[in-house]
This record gives C-alpha cells, sequence and structure tokens, in this order.
C-alpha cells in the first residue's frame, strides 16, 4: 500500500476548517478514490488558541506558513489564507522551490502571479492546482483544462461571485437593504476577508482571466478585464428591470473576437425567462460556448466552506494519484498575452436611468441626443412623483426618473449621447447605465 499523502495546510478559516473536516469525514472512501490515505498532518493560522470547530491537537502548529510550506514531514502544501501578496506568494513559492505540490483557492494571488507561480512549479515538476479558485464547487478549471481540451472554445460567460447573486437575489426578492444582503453574505463565509473585492467586481475579474487562460492560453492577468461592481444597483434598477421582464446578474464574460480574447465584468440585464436568470442566491453557474455542440453550463455553489472545501479535496486528490498537468493547460511558455479589450466598441441593448429635470423639453432634448448617435429606443418609461419606483424623486418640483430601453447599439455612441444630455443641464446626477445582454 502506497504510504498516505501529508498535507500541510496554511489557513484554517472558513475553507481550511472545512477542508479538515472534509477530509476527517469518510477516510475509508477517499482513500479508496485516491488509491492512498490523505492525512492533514500540519496546519497553520494566525491565532493557535481560536475555535475552529475541529480538532488540531493532532496537528504539528505553525506560526509562518513558510516554514510549514517547507517542513519535511509533508508532501502537500494548501494555501487557504488569501491575499496577493505574501505571506501567501513566499509561502507558494518556497513550496514550489521545496519541489512540493501546492494546492490553493487563492484568485487574488493567481490572477497576479500566477504565470510565474506556474512556471515554477513546471521547473520543479510538480502540480499547482486551483479548482477551488474559481466558481467554488463548480469542476470549472478541470473541465476547461481537461475536459475540452479537444475542442474550440469560442466563450466563457457566467456568474462567478456568490456574495454579488445572494445580494442582488435578496434585495430583488425581499426588498432588503445592500448592507444587510452584504452582513449575510459575510456571516454565512461567502465573501472575501474585504468584501470590495466581491461588490465591485474584482473577484469576479480575478476568476475570469484564470478561466480565459484556461479556455483561450491567454496569460491570467486581471489587468486586462475590464470590471464594473454591483455598488451603484439601485433598488430603483432592480424594480425596473422586474417591471421590464429582466433580472440583473453580475456577469464575467470572456469571449474570442476579431480584435482578440475580449474579458469584462459588470451588471448585466438578462431576460427573466432565460436559463442565467434563474440562478439565484449564492449559487453560480459558467457557460461555455464550444464548437460543435450546444453550450455547456455548470451550474452550484459559489461561495462557502463546504462547496470550497470539494474542490480543495478533489485537486489533492489528483495529486494523491499522481495527476498533474500545466497549471493554465498547456506550457507557461506557450500562452500569449491578454491585451485588454476597449469597452467603446460594445455592442448591445442599454439601460439608462436618468433624473430628468421636470420642465418643458427634457423628453424632447434627450431624444434629441439619442437619435443623434442612431440609437433607437425600444421603450421609455417616465416615473411620476408619487408613483412606484419614483422613490428618487424627493420633492413635487424635483428630477423625476425617467428609464431608456435602447435597441443594440454601441457605448460609444451611448456615452456620447448621456455626454449631450449632461452638457445640456436637463438631468441632475450621475445616469445609471446598465448593459442587457438577451442571448444568455
Ligand atoms: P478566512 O476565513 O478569512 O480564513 C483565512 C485563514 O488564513 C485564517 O485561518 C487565518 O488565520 C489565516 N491567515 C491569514 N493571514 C495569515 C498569516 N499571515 N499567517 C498565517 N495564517 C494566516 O478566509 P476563507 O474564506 O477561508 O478564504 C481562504 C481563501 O480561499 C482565500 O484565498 C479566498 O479567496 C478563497 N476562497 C474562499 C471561498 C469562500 O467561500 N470563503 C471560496 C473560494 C475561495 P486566523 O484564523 O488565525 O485568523
Ligand atoms: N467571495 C467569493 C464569492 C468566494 O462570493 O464568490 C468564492 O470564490
Amino acid at each position: 500500500m502506497t504510504a498516505p499523502l501529508k498535507v500541510g495546510l496554511a489557513g484554517l478559516g472558513t475553507v481550511g476548517a472545512s477542508v479538515v473536516r472534509l477530509i476527517e469525514g469518510d477516510r475509508d472512501a477517499l482513500t479508496a478514490r485516491c488509491g492512498r490515505a490523505v492525512e492533514v498532518v500540519a496546519a497553520c493560522a494566525r491565532d493557535p488558541k481560536k475555535d475552529r470547530g475541529i480538532d488540531t491537537s493532532k496537528l504539528r502548529w505553525f506560526d509562518d506558513p513558510k516554514k510549514l510550506a517547507v517542513d519535511p514531514g509533508i508532501d502537500v502544501f494548501v494555501e487557504l489564507m488569501g491575499g496577493d501578496g505574501d505571506p501567501a506568494k513566499a509561502a507558494v513559492e518556497a513550496a514550489l522551490r521545496a519541489k512540493k505540490s501546492v494546492v490553493t483557492a487563492n484568485k487574488a494571488l493567481l490572477a497576479k502571479h500566477g504565470l510565474e507561480l506556474a512556471a515554477l512549479a513546471e521547473e520543479n515538476y510538480v502540480a499547482l492546482n486551483f479548482e477551488a479558485a474559481a466558481a467554488g464547487a463548480i469542476p470549472i478549471v478541470k473541465t476547461l483544462r481537461e475536459g475540452l481540451s479537444g475542442n474550440t472554445i469560442a466563450r466563457v460567460y457566467g456568474i462567478l461571485n456568490g456574495t454579488c447573486n445572494y445580494i442582488l437575489t435578496r434585495m430583488e426578492q425581499e426588498k432588503l437593504s445592500f448592507a444587510d444582503c452584504l452582513k449575510d453574505a459575510q456571516r454565512l463565509g461567502y465573501a472575501e476577508a474585504d468584501p470590495t473585492f466581491d461588490v465591485e467586481g474584482f473577484d469576479t475579474a480575478q476568476k475570469l482571466s484564470l478561466l480565459a487562460s484556461l479556455a483561450f492560453g491567454t496569460k491570467a492577468d486581471e489587468s486586462a478585464v475590464y470590471v464594473e461592481g454591483i455598488s451603484s444597483i439601485s433598488p430603483a434598477d432592480l424594480e425596473a428591470a422586474e417591471e421590464l421582464g429582466y433580472r440583473i446578474k453580475l456577469l464575467g464574460v470572456a469571449v474570442r473576437t476579431e480584435h482578440g480574447i475580449e474579458q469584462r465584468v459588470h451588471p448585466t440585464m438578462v431576460p427573466k425567462d432565460s436559463a442565467i436568470a434563474q440562478v439565484m442566491g449564492v449559487t453560480n453557474a459558467v457557460t461555455v460556448d464550444v464548437d460543435g455542440f450546444a453550450p455547456l453550463t455548470l451550474v452550484g455553489p459559489g461561495a462557502g466552506g463546504a462547496a470550497t472545501a470539494a474542490s480543495v479535496v478533489a485537486d489533492i486528490g489528483d495529486i494523491a494519484r499522481g495527476v498533474r498537468t500545466h497549471p493554465f493547460g498547456r506550457k507557461t511558455s506557450d500562452l500569449s498575452a491578454a491585451g485588454k479589450a476597449p469597452m467603446q466598441r460594445h455592442e448591445g441593448g442599454y439601460y439608462i436611468r436618468l433624473m430628468a429635470v421636470d420642465k418643458p423639453g427634457t423628453a424632447a432634448t434627450i431624444a434629441t441626443r439619442l437619435a443623434e448617435q442612431q440609437i433607437s429606443m425600444e421603450s421609455i418609461v417616465q416615473r411620476h412623483r408619487g408613483t412606484k419606483g419614483g422613490a428618487d424623486a424627493k420633492s413635487a418640483s424635483g428630477p423625476v426618473p425617467v428609464i431608456l430601453i435602447t435597441y443594440a447599439t454601441t457605448e460609444d455612441a451611448v456615452r456620447q449621447a448621456i455626454d449631450a444630455v449632461k452638457r445640456d443641464k436637463v438631468i441632475s446626477g450621475e445616469p445609471q447605465l446598465i448593459r442587457i445582454e438577451k442571448n444568455r
């Protein structure tokens, strides 16, 4: 019988503690599936005294993740601390240099330093596995890296952040405030240590850059992704979307275009009866458009300890079985630079919510500015003070919300029309602009 695989775990928070629970759970089944036993033998966290709801008494304790990473008593180093710099980066590098395979759930680290870490793993003939870094329990990394290795991929897109989808769902369905929903997402262990990464779209961008690398052979590069988050989405937008037959989702989209690989993250209005609109709560969904057959969609829990631990343990299982692939599915030297696609070229419908000054001629001015940019309107809704959705209209003579839905146009045209309307001084405040995607 092969000797047990000895695991050293840095980080015993939401994910780390769940990994210990899962490995300690049905040991016989895990041993049978991996062909050898898997044992957590050592761990590291900031506070050795914290009650984590797991038994740490038999684990060798380290205060320094880098020392754990090179300890001769471990075979695999599992990094679950988070953060795109040290100690995570230094510890992962040290482990790879010491010829220990690494498993991490840290998308921030990989989106910034993934290329150099993957090269280090290749040089040292060890694995760098990161299934848990994108879409929680959904095996999308393996699907892109191995399952679809014979196919040409045209597009990968989906809901990649559980916290944002949870917040949008509860705001829409239960009319709760953004702040209350975020607090619940933090309590449930979905949000990042700094939830700005979730709500401003950076977490989705980091995950998207990893998926784009696996799908298209680009170098994972967060800075190549256009990013907008959900913090500006108001109850008025969710209400208007509902009335107009849409839902708002934070989507990450990586698509092959004639100008290169476009990567973007932004709130998107999707038709209420589309498949992606049915994905609610902390659930994630990733769709892959491939040549030769209908799109492939994977749906499942995108965050939380148990869901994420499933992917971490699956990665450890591969190492136990002796499976090693190039971290990004091909040699790092074969990956190409990812350019940033300008959003001005983006084509599609737009939702525009303006606070229009309540005086004669305002509607005509707005219509003229849109017409100048050849923008056709699918619908215009003008709220009256005191009506549903007109909550932003504060006083009897104050501005009133006007909601415009355009037919397909370009982002450049929409931005130019809005700038002209602003110069005309017929609106107050910053207009809200949400892209509409009908073919999801
Ligand atoms: P967490 O609950 O905040 O846990 C972080 C752990 O790292 C804690 O145990 C903490 O120690 C330890 N740690 C932090 N800084 C350290 C340092 N300098 N030295 C030693 N230990 C340190 O975070 P998490 O939610 O488990 O997330 C961990 C990683 O998984 C992150 O990269 C995250 O992006 C990723 N991830 C999380 C989820 C999720 O749903 N939560 C899903 C997918 C991926 P103490 O406990 O002593 O403070
Ligand atoms: N904070 C992340 C999310 C964790 O909410 O999706 C999973 O990567």
